[in-house]
């Protein structure tokens, strides 16, 4: 019997994705598997249930749990999801372990073999597989949108009959997947970009996309191309050259993080007091306490006539591309392991081996085995 693969509908308040979108479910059809939807999964990134009618069967929750050997989701499931789906099942998602060990902790009692896909290596075999980097690039893209609907001038030099406008100037902090996409988009709008990172790797993609880097000096270059904390010698360093530039921008776009850490507070309350009267910080770190000490997650306000913007969940603003996305990644990930409709699990493979969370009734993943006790 083919293995039979299911997408129930996301049901955290505001997430508009879907696991998977119809192409995805077709390619994955083509394979022989046989695929459940739960009606309505795709509506509200806007793929009707006809469009996954073609090639999977339209179901209620229940049915789906209690048909699937695979479920599919954007975000991990609740406590009472976890319940219904099988023993034995597997589960693919993006499932923040440390911040949801009872989930972690039934998905192993139930003995289903989940995958956060957050946690799949970062070799450039599994790019096409990074859920971090696909998502990063649609949220980097929206927070350039952003600070250009909320920043008080124009990006682009504008000449017009009434007189030549200034382009803005934008300071983009953290120039990993989500900064490059940020400073794309700012620089595709006409503003003058600068921007910074701690890997002095970052110097060449930021100028490649005709921004200028800020050089405060500090180099915190550290494993598999991540950044490492700073010393608070550094981090005062960094700040006494940043704060020059970021009293000088229009908007500040901030996307700076340390894998699994608090992000890091870049932008303090004095910087923000320093700068121009309607500029803007749109803080893409707000999901991880944001990068500007004066952040309130989720939530836009003024502060001495500076608009500060913490902006959460931000891929799902655009739920159909950011679904597509994900989509692929999913279908790159576990496409290689089907045959002939049945799936085959490779743990000799370490993009699978790695990514697995819990598996045979035990917790696979070190560090959450560990915070887990
Ligand atoms: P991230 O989301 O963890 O961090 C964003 C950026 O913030 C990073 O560039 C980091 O250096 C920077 N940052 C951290 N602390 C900072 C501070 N105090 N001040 C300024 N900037 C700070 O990183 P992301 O975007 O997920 O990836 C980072 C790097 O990982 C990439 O640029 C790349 O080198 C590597 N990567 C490799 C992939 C692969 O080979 N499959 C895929 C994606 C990324």
């Amino acid at each position: 019997m083919p293995v039979r693969m299911a997408v129930p509908k996301e049901t955290v308040s505001g997430e508009r994705r879907v696991a998977l979108d119809p192409t995805m479910v077709e390619r994955f059809a083509k394979l022989g598997v046989e695929i459940l939807v739960e009606k309505g999964a795709g509506l509200s990134a806007f793929f009707a249930d006809d469009l996954y009618a073609k090639t999977s069967r339209l179901v209620d929750h229940q049915t789906l749990c209690t048909e699937a050997d695979v479920v599919f989701k954007v975000q991990g499931p609740t406590l009472e999801e976890v319940e219904l789906l099988r023993d034995g099942s597997i589960l693919l998602a993006v499932l923040t372990p440390h911040r949801n060990l009872d989930v972690v902790k039934r998905l192993r009692d139930k003995n289903i073999t989940s995958f956060a896909m957050e946690l799949i290596p970062r070799i450039s075999r599994a790019q096409s597989m990074d859920v971090l980097s696909s998502q990063a690039a649609v949220a980097g893209y929206f927070v350039a949108l952003r600070a250009a609907v909320l920043a008080s001038g124009f990006f682009p030099m504008l000449t017009t009959a009434a007189g030549t406008i200034r382009p803005s100037k934008v300071v983009i902090v953290g120039a990993g997947v989500a900064g490059l996409q940020a400073i794309a988009t700012c620089r595709r709008l006409g503003a003058m970009v600068e921007a910074y990172d701690i890997r002095p790797a970052a110097r060449q993609e930021i100028e490649s996309l005709g921004a200028k880097m800020i050089d405060t000096g500090v180099n915190a270059a550290a494993e598999g191309g991540y950044a490492r904390e700073l010393t608070a010698e550094e981090r005062q360093k960094q700040a006494d050259v940043l704060a020059k530039h970021i009293a000088a921008a229009n908007a500040v776009i901030t996307t700076a993080a340390i894998p699994g850490r608090a992000a890091p507070k870049i932008v303090t309350a004095a910087m923000v007091d320093n700068m121009k009267r309607g500029a803007v910080i749109i803080d893409l770190a707000a999901e991880s306490g944001g990068n500007c000490e004066l952040t309130r997650p989720g939530e836009t306000y003024e502060h001495n006539g500076v608009l500060l913007d913490g902006p959460l969940n931000i891929p799902s603003n655009f739920p159909a591309p950011a679904s597509e996305m994900y989509a692929k990644n999913l279908f790159n990930f576990l496409s290689p392991m089907i045959k002939d409709g049945n799936l085959n699990l490779d743990w000799n493979d370490e993009v699978i081996a790695k990514s697995a969370l819990t598996h045979g009734g035990k917790i696979v993943h070190e560090p959450t085995s560990k915070l887990v006790g």
